[in-house]
């Protein structure tokens, strides 16, 4: 939601991953941003204006005399611009920015802009690592940019080593990260995701349907708020949320082991996992074999430690603890009977088995209920708005 409606310039220099830049406009375009590429004369070698135009729906900045009517317009753009990327940005243009040059369209406009700037370098390992070019790009972090380091591997120069521009989805996502507000800046933020896998034998577990889509939901707005974020998580088909640490477990008890540890140091704990209540008490060490004659098995099960209810246990007053309560009838009375029973502060409640809302759907439907009995319902949304909200509750309710 950050780029909707949302002025964005998009520089592009004489790289050859200026081809990268295609696909960071139409990631922009379909967040919802207006954009305006700017280009050197360079970059045109690389890609043509027309895809830009044609991609952007905007006419591309590229010559401050081509049509005098709008002389000004790079200090309208530089005015209007919410945040301005450039994408890849070569040593020569940036040693032009931290020496404040104006001699073309973008260098011009950059000296007009008063929004944040992400620069994205891009080039060969050796001129990435020269000593001038790391000067040019430290003066401009001073300044208050943010400087995007280059992936490393092969080059377009055939060589190994750092100097790739990132990929457009991560140059997005550190852009939205860059225009988020910081309001969870210097908090830790524990939180567990997925389901837990609790062993029969070497081959088979028991386990439940949960994706994972809320908890990491959660872990990446968090970070993207400025928190320090560790994701403890069972297995799950997600990408670790950029910036997040994640630990990976399998069993309800390698969870608990890894909470427990990183508890301490917690701000705000928030258990989204869907923890397994129960597990086979003797996992076998080899494979359960067919017995002729029998079908049927027995499992014997226990019950395997409540996690939240240790924490909240533990918790200090100055800790605050967030459960999810996954219900199918009584919704509230149960969730209320939780917050007691767990010592929570809030709890997000839902009701388990809608299509839309639940373990496998991008989008949920929760009922937040606080401590004091208060509750606030959230309607059905994106997970990552939920989590949004949910941590507009958490820094109310922590204030
Ligand atoms: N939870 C936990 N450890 C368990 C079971 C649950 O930490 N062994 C946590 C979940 O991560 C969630 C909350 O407790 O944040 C509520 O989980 P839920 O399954 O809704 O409730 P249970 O306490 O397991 O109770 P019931 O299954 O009877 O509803």
């Amino acid at each position: 939601m950050i780029f909707e409606n949302k002025h964005i310039l998009l520089g592009i220099t004489g790289g050859i991953a200026a081809y990268k830049a295609v696909e960071l406009l139409r990631l922009l375009k379909k967040a919802g941003a207006d954009v305006t590429v700017i280009m050197t004369e360079n970059a045109k070698k690389f890609v043509g204006i027309t895809t830009f135009e044609v991609l952007s729906e905007n006419p591309v900045l590229s010559d401050l005399y081509f049509d005098t009517n709008t002389s000004v317009k790079h200090i309208d753009l530089a005015q209007k611009a919410d945040a301005v990327v450039i994408a890849p940005a070569t040593a020569n243009t940036i040693a032009k920015l931290a020496a404040g040059i104006a001699d073309n369209a973008l260098t011009t406009t950059l000296l007009a802009v008063t929004c944040p700037v992400m620069v994205c370098p891009s080039m060969n390992t050796d001129m990435y690592q020269n000593i001038r070019v790391q000067r040019n790009l430290d003066i401009l972090e001073k300044d208050g940019w943010h400087i995007l380091d280059p992936d490393s591997g092969v080059l377009a120069c055939k060589t190994t080593g750092a100097g790739r521009l990132p990929e457009p989805w991560f140059i997005f996502d550190r852009m939205e990260a860059m225009l988020t507000r910081k309001d969870l800046k210097g908090k830790r933020v524990l939180i567990s995701a997925g389901p837990t896998v609790e062993a029969i034998d070497p081959v088979r577990f028991i386990s439940n349907h949960s994706s994972g889509k809320m908890g990491f939901a959660v872990a990446k707005a968090a970070e993207k708020r400025g928190a320090d974020v560790t994701l403890v998580s069972g297995p799950v088909h997600l990408e670790t949320p950029v910036g997040v640490t994640r630990i990976s477990i399998e069993s309800c008890d390698e969870m608990a082991a890894q909470m427990l540890l990183h508890l301490g140091e917690a701000d705000i704990i928030i258990k989204v996992a869907a923890v397994a209540d129960y597990r086979p008490i003797d996992p076998k060490s080899s494979k359960i074999k067919k017995k002729d004659g029998h079908n049927e098995l027995t499992l014997d099960m226990v019950e395997t430690q409540d996690i939240l209810k240790l924490i909240g246990e533990k918790k200090t007053k100055k800790q605050f603890l967030v459960g999810f309560a996954a219900e199918t009838e009584d919704l509230e009375k149960n969730a209320a009977l939780k917050i007691k029973k767990k010592n929570l502060d809030m709890i997000a409640a839902n009701l388990v088995g809608a299509e839309d809302s639940g373990f496998k759907a991008d989008t949920n439907k929760v009922k937040l209920i606080f401590r004091d009995g208060s509750s606030s319902d959230i309607p059905l949304m994106k997970k990552e708005q939920v989590a949004n909200i949910l941590i507009d509750h958490i820094l109310d309710k922590m204030r």
